[in-house]
């Protein structure tokens, strides 16, 4: 069949036409399809972020999550941070693994504190060991007498307290902390013959970790240099204790012995003193400033809730009439309530405010129906302080209510495996969270059976302005020496079921 010539050329063009139609379908469907970023915060060009973040990245998040939601970019200088704000999406964070979602450029300003050979200085598979290493150091057949020895350091100290007086319980808190932390961590040796030495290394090791140490840990700056040389000495302590344990065959039950014993699996190799020292720094750094602080909140929430001081007194004298005047790891264990007070203060004052991963491929994050990708190379940024107060996940949110974790509510856990986060969570959950509860519980049991406090001033503000938030100021706390009794215990305040 013969087309007519204006048929064939509009034939022509009909051809080319829908050839031109197919390349352009084919071209979208190859083309890799647009990402749909997470919203940006909006600040003024260039340094808008960085002086958003820097005015507090808690604030910042907090405005951010109710204005963008759950899923956001904060552009910091060159950087993209993007923050994942509650459970329906932190998931990722957590669950990733290190190939995609990792620590150690985020963290890797502390290299210079905790050493050359471990922790973020190493490879991942190196600081899994690491990781075994502190396990096996904390658990349980461990921790046992690791409660022991608190025990007799917390009655220790406060035997040192007089009958009636004033203190700032924060400042002694953090005291007793580095007490028993030194001696079930660092050591029976240091903790009686080297605690001064030690105790002042361990400071210019933390004086040297200022805010411009995290874009610059070794600016050639003084406190930075101090840092360098405690590291250094600090091996030589230590080096010298394990040399003479080795010498004497004597096995003592502490976090150093564990790591004297420890043995890297892929090769059979055991730690070096230096390896032994950082991860020691390590262990001091992730659980020192986070006890004390939470302690602090602990002491002054106790003395601000007349109801919560009761009901934690009576679990006490429970305790006593079940078990006697013993204090040890199992009926440490059985004080449930003094628990959950720790736990709802950690909801309401995480000391670590931010945790950060670097994402090494993109990500979809899903939220209110929507699917973000979030780019390769973007920082990410959860931050338990936030999600500690969404009143969807906690009704009211600034409401001190250990009950909420109660059989029945457990508010902890009703919104997702991500709800409860001053711990992290997944795959680097915290590993001192066990020896956190016990170290603490302990001093409270210790403090609610031979004292009663009252708080002078008001209650605490939160010093935002660190890298490791805690309360603001001193916590002025008046005390008296006695022996707890029924008639210490306000009954009226009590709830009927522990009546
Ligand atoms: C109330 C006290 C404590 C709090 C609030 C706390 C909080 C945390 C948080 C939030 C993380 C996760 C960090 C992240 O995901 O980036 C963490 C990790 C860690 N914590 Fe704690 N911590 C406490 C006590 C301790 C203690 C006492 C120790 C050791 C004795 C310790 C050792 C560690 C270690 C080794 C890690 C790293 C785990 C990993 O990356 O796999 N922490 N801690």
């Amino acid at each position: 069949m013969e087309f007519p010539d204006v048929l064939a050329s509009n034939q022509a063009t009909l051809y080319g036409v829908l050839l031109a139609g197919a390349l352009i379908f084919l071209g979208l469907l190859m083309r890799p399809k647009s990402k749909n970023l997470p919203p940006v915060v909006r600040t003024i060009p260039v340094i808008g972020g960085l002086l958003k973040f820097l005015n507090g990245p808690v604030q910042m998040a907090r405005e951010e999550y109710d204005r963008l939601g759950p899923v956001f970019t904060c552009k910091v200088l060159t950087r993209n941070i993007t923050f994942l704000i509650g459970p329906e999406v932190s998931e990722n964070f957590f669950k990733a693994p290190e190939a995609e979602m990792s620590q150690k450029e985020v963290y890797k300003f502390n290299v210079p504190t905790f050493g050359p050979d471990v922790v973020f200085a190493v490879d991942y598979p190196i600081r899994v060991e690491q990781y075994r290493f502190f396990m096996e150091a904390l658990k349980v057949s461990r921790l046992k007498g690791y409660v022991d020895a608190m025990v007799e350091e917390a009655q220790e100290f406060t035997a040192k307290w007089g009958d009636e007086g004033e203190v700032d319980l924060k400042a002694e808190l953090e005291h007793l902390i580095i007490l028993t932390a030194s001696r079930c961590l660092l050591g029976i040796e240091v903790r009686r013959h080297l605690f001064g030495e030690v105790s002042e290394l361990i400071y210019d090791l933390d004086q040297g970790m200022v805010p411009i140490s995290v874009l610059f840990p070794y600016l050639p700056i003084a406190v930075h240099r101090k840092r360098d040389k405690a590291r250094k000495r600090l091996e030589e302590i230590f080096g010298g204790v394990i040399e003479k344990r080795k010498k004497s065959g004597v096995q003592e039950n502490d976090m150093l012995q564990s790591f004297i014993d420890s043995k890297y699996k892929a090769d059979g190799r055991p730690t070096t003193h230096s390896e032994c020292t950082g991860l020691l720094i390590a262990a001091l750094f992730g659980g020192q400033h986070t006890s004390s602080i939470t302690s602090s909140w602990m002491g002054a929430y106790l003395m601000n809730k007349p109801s919560v001081l009761a009901q934690a007194q009576q679990e006490q004298l429970e305790m006593i009439k079940k078990h006697g005047e013993e204090l040890n790891h199992d009926v440490i264990c059985n004080m449930d309530y003094l628990a959950r007070i720790m736990k709802e203060t950690l909801r309401m004052h995480p000391p670590l405010v931010m945790l950060l991963r670097y994402a090494h491929k993109d990500f979809d994050v899903e939220c209110n129906g929507k699917t973000y990708t979030v780019p390769k190379g973007h920082v990410t940024a959860v931050s338990p302080s936030v999600a500690g107060r969404l009143p969807l996940v906690y009704p009211n949110p600034d409401n001190f209510d250990p009950d909420r974790y109660i059989p029945g509510r457990e508010e902890d856990k009703k919104a997702g495996a991500f709800s409860y986060i001053p711990f992290g969570g997944g795959r680097h959950g915290c590993l001192g969270e066990t020896f956190a509860y016990m170290q603490i519980r302990t001093i409270y049991s210790v403090m609610l059976r031979n004292f009663e406090f009252e708080l002078v001033g008001d209650f605490p503000e939160v010093e935002w302005n660190a890298l490791v938030v805690g309360p603001k100021g001193p916590i002025k706390t008046k005390y008296r020496r006695r022996k707890l009794s029924q008639a210490d215990v306000k009954t009226d305040l009590l709830p009927q079921s522990t009546l």
